[in-house]
């Protein structure tokens, strides 16, 4: 009971806020790791990770600059995948073929406000000299996957993009919905080391867009593509964090393909926060 109180207080702080919040994913200093395996965190504590694993083992609080939107006394999470990084939703669904850990907002039911009206997804990542990532592989470090799984309208990608063209594979690529063929890729940017890349995604799901702001380090975002036409319908959830795909796989790639064995690999994530920009088409550019 104690404990649960101190954890509720860790977790509350305030922010001064332009636009309405929708969720607030932002780490007080204050929080612990064991703080994400309980009912205290914002995320849930159960998804999406490894069989038996918990929140406490899969995340850091690395030591790093301040990100853009921890401006106000919160702080940077990384999450980490390894060998034991097996989503097994259910006895029968061993995902074999991907290695996941991935943060999801609790308050996003899959049906709730977050995906209606107009909403920008707030969040920066940095790579982890310490834990880098294969570029050889796919990844998605953030996604809106559909409620009822079929797709993920909006997506940051990282890696060799299966299916994709070919190019730098050491790229952020924020791509529109997976289910459109060509998947149409809304913005890239090198994946530069030892720098915040700060992303705002705007979702109107009342006209069917998709805009991405972006800046690096404490700059100010700055819009970088006009409102792009994308299907965003299908409501879902915001997961952030890491989804790596195999080599191969065929046309069943959570259960099959080829993953390197003793892996060590990270992403470090700051200022995750969504808010409601259906006034006025409110879009917080910095804190
Ligand atoms: C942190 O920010 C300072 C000031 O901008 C910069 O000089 C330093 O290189 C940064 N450190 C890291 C680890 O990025
Ligand atoms: C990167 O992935 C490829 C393909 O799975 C693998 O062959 C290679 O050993 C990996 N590299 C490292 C440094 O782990
Ligand atoms: C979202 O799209 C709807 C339908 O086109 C439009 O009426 C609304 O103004 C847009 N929202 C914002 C905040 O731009």
């Amino acid at each position: 009971m104690a404990r649960s109180v101190v954890f509720a207080a860790l977790w509350s702080v305030a922010f001064a806020q332009k636009c309405p919040i929708q969720f607030d994913g932002r780490v007080p200093q204050a929080a612990t790791l064991d703080s994400f395996d309980g009912n205290e965190s914002p995320y849930n504590p159960g998804y999406v990770l490894g069989a038996n694993l918990k929140w406490s083992s899969a995340l850091q609080f690395p030591s790093v600059n301040t990100s853009l939107f921890d401006a106000s006394g919160t702080k940077a999470v990384e999450v980490t995948i390894n060998d034991k990084s097996i989503f097994t939703p259910s006895a029968d669904n061993v995902q074999k073929g991907f290695r996941r850990a991935e943060l999801l907002p609790v308050s996003v039911t899959g049906t709730d406000a977050s995906t209606t009206g107009q909403k920008t997804v707030h969040f920066s990542v940095m790579k982890d000299s310490a834990r880098p990532l294969n570029g050889s592989h796919e990844y998605q470090l953030f996604f809106l996957e559909s409620n009822d799984y079929s797709t993920n309208q909006v997506t940051l990608k990282y890696g060799t993009i299966i299916g994709g063209a070919k190019k730098d594979a050491d790229t952020l690529t924020v791509t529109g919905n997976v289910n459109t063929n060509p998947v149409a890729t809304l913005y890239s940017t090198k994946f530069t080391p030892g720098v915040w890349h700060n992303f705002g995604i705007v979702l109107n799901f009342s006209s069917g867009t998709t805009q991405v702001y972006y800046s690096t380090n404490n700059n100010p975002l700055a819009s970088v593509t006009r409102a792009l036409r994308n299907s965003v319908s299908g409501q879902g959830q915001y997961h952030f964090g890491l989804l790596k795909k195999p080599i191969g796989g065929g046309s069943d790639i959570a259960h099959n393909g080829f993953q390197p064995k003793n892996i060590n690999e990270g992403v470090i994530f700051g200022g995750i926060f969504q808010e409601d920009s259906s006034k006025s088409g409110c879009v917080s550019l910095k804190p």
